[in-house]
């Protein structure tokens, strides 16, 4: 699931000229012919690239951004689709959406391309909108505490094998080119294929099968498939806790939880963390690392685009063998604070490259050093964080709203960061680097550690700030009506 999520973020860059050309033969606003002859020109009703059409570039920003807009929509199902036969047959479920929209994009020189396109990204984000919920929820329900967080980093790690293996196949001499575009685009439907086959083989999350089906001997079994012969005594003893504090609430839907000043604390970091991954300025890098490469003056963007994949799995693998030493909160600061040293490191790189040669190098450097910032804490840890901060009841709805979060915040920059860029020319990271600095100071101040705590005991530490604030709530009361 995540790894189909991370390959339909990468695959539309590197194709994006082919396609356009594609898009300019079927909208009738292009030809070869006219790109051969030197004699005719623009004024006679064609263009030299169909890039310049209008109307092919609303159709390939379309292209583009119809992906995200579908991942905001159904993000908010999460919970409806985890709840209703589980989470492997919900994962199993949508992957119809998945199958449905690499067809689409196969297939799309059976009629009208650009159509078939737009239609095949919108499925897609339909699909993604989901996998990113269920995937971080079913990961945190199933896995053991020590484990957790380096389990959780899986999904980011899998997003990120599958952004460099867009990167790798949508290289021109590969899958990039005028002859097999459809095929890099429609197969990022095939990984659903494969995930049909083998999520029959994963076991039902023992938290869905008790908590919410009070299955006890379903979750048992379970337990014993995941974790082998063991006794299972304290987990069910710890579900069954769980259990009774979600039976004295009612159903948590996604409306009750935004109003509910029970789970506020928990959903104003979660929200955030949120926030922060994507108003960092990552997929700036990850939309436009090519063009922002080349006014670095790096001679050869493409490769450099390609290296930035490579460094960013390897720090994802970093992140997976640290995240449950270091802790979350450790790695969310010590990311989020180099992210905004390497912004203001990209600024001055930008700003001087005229001056000196070697800013370039500076500018790659600082690239690079972001990409790996992000990774060991702002990339994973928001993903499966909000699985861990929530108890089962209201789970479902704060991983749905978290994630029509990230969606909306991700949309935002995809469509705004040229026209920021635009504005604000190489001081373009200075805003992403003053962002940075309120997010590493938020995270400093409220976001607590959640590192080999159990649920019970992550929600304690929000109910004892809360209860802290009563007491000094009621405090202040008590001074107002003595003074009076
Ligand atoms: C995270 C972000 C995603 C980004 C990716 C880069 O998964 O959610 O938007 O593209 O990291 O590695």
């Amino acid at each position: 699931g995540s790894l189909q999520y991370g390959y339909s973020l990468g695959v539309i860059n590197a194709p994006q000229k082919v396609i356009e050309r594609h898009y300019g033969r079927s909208l009738g606003v292009w030809s070869e012919a006219v790109q051969v002859s030197e004699n005719q020109t623009e004024g006679e009703g064609l263009i030299l690239e169909p890039g310049q059409h209008p109307a092919v570039t609303m159709y390939w920003s379309l292209s583009v951004s119809i992906f995200s807009i579908g991942g905001m929509l159904t993000s908010f199902l999460v919970g409806f689709v985890g709840d209703l036969k589980g989470r492997v047959k919900g994962m199993l479920m949508v992957n119809v959406l998945a199958v449905a929209a690499g067809l689409l994009m196969g297939l799309c020189q059976m009629w009208r391309p650009h159509i078939m396109v737009i239609a095949g990204r919108a499925v897609m984000g339909f699909y993604c909108g989901l996998t990113s919920g269920l995937v971080p929820m079913y990961v945190g329900e199933i896995a053991p505490k020590s484990y957790r967080g380096a389990l959780g980093t899986l999904h980011q790690l899998a997003i990120v094998i599958g952004i460099l293996l867009s990167q790798v196949i949508g290289l021109d001499f590969v899958l990039g080119n005028d002859a097999f575009w459809p095929i890099l685009l429609g197969l990022s439907g095939a990984p659903a294929v494969l995930q049909s086959l083998l999520l029959p083989l994963c076991p039902e999350s023992p938290r869905y099968l008790y908590i919410v089906l009070g299955k006890e001997q379903e979750a048992r079994k379970s337990l014993y498939r995941l974790k082998g012969p063991y006794d299972a005594t304290t987990d069910l003893e710890e579900m069954r806790r769980e259990k009774e504090e979600a039976d004295k609430e009612p159903r948590v839907s996604i409306w009750s939880l935004i109003r509910s000043p029970v789970y506020r604390d928990q959903l104003f970091v979660a929200l955030m963390m949120h926030i922060s991954q994507q108003l960092s300025g990552i997929n700036a890098i990850f939309y436009y690392s090519t063009s922002i490469f080349e006014q670095a003056g790096i001679a050869q963007p493409v490769y450099a685009t390609i290296g930035v994949g490579v460094i960013n799995t390897v720090f994802t693998l970093v992140s997976v063998a640290l995240v449950d030493r270091a802790g979350r909160r450790t790695l969310t600061l010590a990311g989020l604070g180099g992210m905004c040293f390497c912004a203001i490191a990209m600024t001055v790189g930008l700003k001087f490259q005229n001056d000196y040669a070697w800013m370039s190098t500076v500018s790659m450097v600082a690239i690079f050093l972001f990409v790996s910032f992000f990774e060991i804490g702002p990339g994973p840890i928001p993903w499966f964080i909000v699985a861990e901060l929530f108890s089962q009841g209201p789970r479902p709805a704060a991983m749905a709203l978290a994630g029509c979060c990230n969606w909306t915040s991700n949309f935002i920059i995809g469509m705004t960061f040229q026209y920021i860029q635009g504005w604000l020319d190489s001081y373009v990271f200075i805003l992403f680097a003053a962002l940075l600095l309120c997010f590493t100071i938020f995270t400093y101040f409220r976001v607590p550690e959640t590192k080999g705590k159990t649920f019970e005991e992550i929600s304690a530490v929000f109910q004892k700030g809360r209860k802290k604030n009563v007491t000094d709530t009621e405090l202040q009361q008590l001074k107002t009506s003595t003074d009076a």
